[in-house]
Formats: structure tokens, sequence, C-alpha cells
């Protein structure tokens, strides 16, 4: 069959990998992809949220499923672009319909889906400039700290955690006067939770679900998860404490209800399903829903998946994936983010990335690069992501950092502590 990859990043290298590995999969092409994406398939310049273009491209040529790796397109509502078109319907999307995007689109739409189906999460109420005063008196219900969300897509950066009434209510206001623009016009208030944080996978076509391997993410640019956030430094699979009992109370009070609330309410998904979790005293709380993979947690997640992706994505497409089988690897994935120097601030990009093929015992995925004159160069913050496998999560690490020293690029960082945090537990 022939595929189309949208999306440009670590995520996107990783699912292109795992893809082409299949003997189902004809060509892949990638839109607009990177120059780690090239070496799995054919990248082509168009972007994934110009529907019309990833349309032509996909009748003209014969593509017969599109996989949508970033959320902006089914935010935007690709899913029923296709599915409403009668020469673009016959070629099923991999994601939710932009009903089922409100899930990560609208904090404010996931905490009343939340609420109608009894899924555990923090207490909140939904602010806009009309009850700002309401939303100082909630702010004053709360205890220290405080967490202010827009309601609306912000690129990551939309979640503010405020240690003083002051500032929360100051924040509050700037938010509401369009800090975020159009995407905090709503502001999202919810009591702050304690305890360590998972990414749970879930792949569903709307009827069933499988449930891919657990992964954790560090999203701090410092060792000891210090300093700035960024779009993630590295991510360990499995992840120790998402245990039996943890998965158990997961699927029943969380997964099910989920699926099951999506179908009540007739919103089509068929793709996979983010649950940002906590594990507040051994009780599993959705932070939030995405509705596609993380980055870079796809980098060790589409590595422990034995089977065949694509088998899994057509069972998806058919409705038929409670036919199907998902193998996992026992085997730990570790990945360590290579980043540009100054990133998550100001950086340069365009440098030259030497070392890649001295790599012998990881998986290398690009997630900022691009060909220029021959040569692979930096052009991105986040520029590649090493991926190790081991018998533990000790050893696919030792593995990550000795491949990663062998890669070189001016102003080249990485963190030196992924997955530590876990040894403790
Ligand atoms: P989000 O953009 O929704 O992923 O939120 C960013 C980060 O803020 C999460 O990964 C959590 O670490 C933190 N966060 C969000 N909501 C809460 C909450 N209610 N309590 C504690 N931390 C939170
Ligand atoms: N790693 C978190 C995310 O992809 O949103």
């Amino acid at each position: 069959m022939n595929i189309l990859l949208l999306g440009s990043g670590g995520r996107e290298c990783a699912i292109a990998w795992k893809l082409a590995q299949s003997p189902r999969c004809e060509k892949l092409f990638i839109a607009p992809g990177n120059a780690g994406t090239a070496s799995y398939g054919e990248n082509i310049n168009i972007s994934a949220t110009d529907f019309d273009a990833v349309a032509r491209f996909a009748i003209e040529n014969n593509i017969n499923m599109v996989v949508v790796g970033p959320e902006d397109p089914l935010v935007k509502g690709i899913y029923d672009y296709f599915g409403n078109n009668s020469e673009l319907s016959h070629i099923p999307v991999i994601g939710p319909s932009k009903a089922g995007a409100q899930l990560e689109g609208s904090k404010d739409f996931a905490k009343a889906f939340m609420m109608r189906h009894n899924i555990p999460t923090a207490r909140y109420r939904s602010f806009t400039a009309d009850n700002i005063e309401e939303g100082y008196a909630f702010l004053e219900s709360l205890k220290a700290p405080y967490v202010l969300k827009a309601d609306g897509l912000a690129a990551g950066k939309g979640v503010l955690i405020l240690p003083t009434l002051e500032e929360a209510k100051n924040e509050l206001r700037a938010m509401l006067d369009g800090m975020f623009g159009g995407a905090s016009a709503t502001v999202v208030i919810e009591e702050f939770l304690s305890g360590i944080e998972c990414s749970v996978f879930v792949l569903t076509d709307g009827a069933s679900y499988k449930i891919l391997p657990v992964a954790k993410d560090y999203k701090r640019i410092g060792e000891g998860d210090t300093g700035l956030n960024t779009g993630g430094m590295g991510a360990v699979s499995p992840v120790p404490f998402a245990n039996e009992a943890f998965m158990q109370k997961v699927e029943q009070r969380i997964i099910i209800p989920t699926i099951e609330g999506l179908k009540k309410e007739n919103i089509e998904y068929r793709g996979f399903i983010f649950l940002g979790l906590i594990d507040v005293a051994g009780e599993p709380m959705v932070i939030e829903y995405n509705v596609r993979m993380g980055d870079p947690e796809t980098e060790v997640v589409m590595p422990r998946i034995a089977s065949d992706l694509v088998d899994l994505l057509e069972g998806v497409a058919t409705q038929t994936l409670d036919q199907r089988n998902l193998d996992i690897d026992p085997r730990a994935a570790v990945t360590v983010m290579l980043v540009s120097g100054g990133y998550p601030g100001n950086y340069e990009k365009g440098k030259e990335i030497t070392g890649l093929d001295k790599v012998k015992n990881s998986v290398i995925f690009h997630a900022g690069t691009a060909n220029k004159e021959g040569k692979i160069v930096t052009s991105g913050g986040r520029v590649i992501a090493v991926t190790s496998y081991g018998n533990t999560r000790k050893e696919a690490l030792e593995t990550s950092y000795q491949s990663a020293a062998l890669i070189e690029f001016e102003g080249k960082y990485n963190r030196r502590d992924i997955g530590s945090d876990l040894e403790k537990l």
C-alpha cells in the first residue's frame, strides 16, 4: 500500500522508520519530512496543514492511507476534509475527526468530556474575560500552586503553574487579555496535582483499542528536571511505576470510559489517543489528552512495537483492530535528544552534523535536520534523538550516551540523567 505520513519531527521519523519495515508498505511519502525521514521514504515539499495540496498529492499518487503525526492538521479537521469529499473519502486518515481532536484542541472541551464520563482529573472551572471576577474567587478557593491553562493550542506553552495567588491572578488577567492570542480567550483553572507523570498511548478504531507501550518524557532543559520547558529532552519505556495494578486502573477508569464516551457522543475517532497521566498516590488521573503520539515518546514507543504497524493501522482504518496482534518487545528503550546550543531560547541553525555513520548500536531519529548541499545540517532546537535498546533501562541509556558522543555539531547539548528519577522509586 502507498502511505502518506504528515509531519517533520522526531516523532514522524520514528513512525516512518516503523512503517518502512512493513512488507505491506510499498511506497512511503512524508510531507514535509526531514533529512532522516528521507532514508525511509520520499519527502515531499507540502505542509501538513495545506489540505488542498495534501489531497491533490494523495489522489495523484494513489495514496491508500494518510497517517497524521502532529495535532495541527487534526484540530483543523483533516479527517473530515477527506471524509466529506467523494474523491478522497476512500482514503482512510489515521486520526480523530475534528470533533474528536477537540480533546486536545480545547482544554475546556476535554475537561467537560472527562466530567461527563466520570474520568478522574483535577477539579477545574473555565473562565473568560466576562467572568474574570469569578476566576479570581475560584483561585482564592484553591491552594498554591495554581494551574492556569489556555483553552486552545498554544504550541505547548499554554500551561502556567504559579506559586502565589497574586501571580496567578495577574497571569489570569494577562491570559484573558490575549497572552496566547485567541487560544487564551478561555482559561481553565485547575487544582494542582502532585505526583509522577507518564504517557499512555492507545490506538483505537472507534470500537476496540490496543494499549501501546507506556513511556515517560523529560521536558526540562536542565538535569534534575530544572530550567525551561522544552519539546522534550528524552524518554524511556517501559515505566516501572506503570505496573500491572496501575495499568488495570488506567484501563478501567480512563481508557474504557474514554472510548465509550466517544462512542456515546457519536464522535468518530480512528487514531492514537495520548493520555498524559499523573500517579497521585497510586491513583491515575488525567492531566491532558492529546490526539496524536508524543514526541519524544514515539522514539521509544515505536521501537518497542514488535508487530507490523501497517497491519495495526489497517485494522484501525477498517475497524478490525480487534483482529490484529500487538506484540511488545520486552526490552527497554531509551531516547536521548541532542539539541542546539541555546535551545529552548535563541539558537543558530544550519550547523553541519557529523558522525552519524559511526553510530552502530543505536537507532538515530532525526528531529530538526535538513539536507543542504549534500550535508546534513541542524534546522531546529531539537536535532537528533538517539534511541537504544537494553535489557535494562540503564543499559539502554549507556548505549545512547556512547552513541550520542559520536555525533557532533557546533553547540550540541544533551541531558545525562534521562530516567534517573525512576531509579529512586
Ligand atoms: P500540558 O501542556 O497540559 O501537558 O501541561 C504541561 C505540564 O504542566 C504537564 O506535563 C504537567 O507537568 C503540568 N500540569 C498540568 N496540569 C497540572 C495539574 N493539574 N497539576 C500539576 N501539574 C500540572
Ligand atoms: N512529549 C509530550 C508531547 O508530545 O506533548
